[in-house]
């Protein structure tokens, strides 16, 4: 009998962990602009699998990639009401919502290399720009690599002087349309959903993108030429709505954080690779030119770019572009 009463009283035990157990999962929306096969749509994938495989399936991510839920600026509005709990915007993009810091990023020329710009993301200064996002309701949590960008359009170009009079689609960076203003063209900022079809209808001249972004879009199919000019960075802050993030039980947070931190490792680890395979996928496809500067062309182009520094001083903050530079140390201006 008592045996009896044991078995019965596990029973219902069971029965009361039954549905505790079988809670919903803590859903985190995850929103993207580019194409999963991208250094960004890629790192997304292997933090999903890592952070759901750390909470042991308490949190499951839903990825929605390629805008299929929000465009670049309705992304980040998005997430500051809390219709999606996590982003991962180019620096170019956190001007509009009042973070004009990170458009230093977009300065031409202010990377030499991947290498160098760790020293920045991984550094004090890397902190605190992420500090800036939390009076806006987010929480910074990694940088993400894509990698350098090449110019498009369908007409060749080599000099500054071949830049001039064209429309060129640019991020929402004020960094950016100086940058074309610089070169005589004229800038257009537009949400990245609708570049192919501003390329295709003449809307647009030409852009500026990283291989892997221009190739999972299929820019090349509606631009002539390519340049390799690796004149400016695309990277990403990864940002999570606060509010959500500060609310989710500790143990959880933190493996959350260690699933970023290991798939932040693995995208940028792979990031460089996946730009050069697109660049020669792009070559493979054999619709694009694909043209390169001489080291004169180069400092030509660098040149031209040069009063860029000056236009944004004021809007960027002289004080971080100097700190900026110090840490690089890359900057040839
Ligand atoms: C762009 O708008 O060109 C890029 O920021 C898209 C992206 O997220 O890489």
């Amino acid at each position: 009998m008592r045996k009896l009463i044991l078995a019965a009283a596990s029973v219902a035990a069971l029965a009361l962990a039954g549905p505790a157990s079988a809670q919903p999962p803590i859903v985190i929306k995850f929103s993207h602009v580019v194409a999963p096969n991208t250094p960004k749509g890629a790192a997304a994938e292997k933090f999903k699998e890592l952070a759901e495989k750390y909470t042991d399936g308490k949190v499951k991510i839903e990825i929605y990639p390629n805008s299929t839920l929000y465009k670049d600026k309705e992304e980040l509005e998005a997430l500051q009401l809390g219709a999606v709990q996590m982003l991962a915007p180019s620096n170019a993009k956190f001007g509009p919502i009042g973070v004009r810091e990170f458009e230093v990023f977009d300065l031409p020329y202010i990377l030499p290399d991947l290498a160098t710009l760790r020293k920045v993301t991984d550094g004090p200064l890397g902190a605190r720009l992420l500090k800036l996002l939390e009076p806006k309701g987010m929480t910074g949590l990694a940088y993400w690599d894509n990698g350098f960008k090449q110019m498009t359009a369908n007409r060749k170009l080599i000099a500054p002087d071949d830049y001039k009079g064209l429309k060129f689609r640019v991020q929402s960076s004020k960094v950016l349309e100086a940058q074309f203003r610089a070169l005589g063209a004229v800038p257009q900022v537009l949400a990245f959903s609708e570049v192919y079809q501003a390329l295709q209808t003449g809307v647009v001249d030409g852009e500026e993108n990283t291989a892997s972004n221009i190739y999972t879009q299929k820019m090349h199919e509606v631009q002539k030429y390519l340049t390799l000019t690796n004149h400016g960075y695309i990277g990403y802050v990864v940002v999570v709505n606060k509010k959500f993030w500060d609310g989710l039980p500790a143990d959880i947070r933190g493996q959350l954080e260690t699933a970023m931190k290991e798939a932040t490792a693995f995208g940028n680890g792979r990031s460089a690779k996946e730009n050069e395979e697109a660049l020669e996928a792009i070559k493979k496809a054999g619709k694009t030119e694909i043209d390169s500067l001489t080291p004169a062309q180069d400092v030509a182009l660098r040149k031209a770019m040069e009063p860029v520094y000056k236009d944004v001083a004021s809007r960027v903050g002289q004080p971080l572009i100097d700190e900026f530079v110090k840490e690089t140390g890359g900057a040839t201006h």
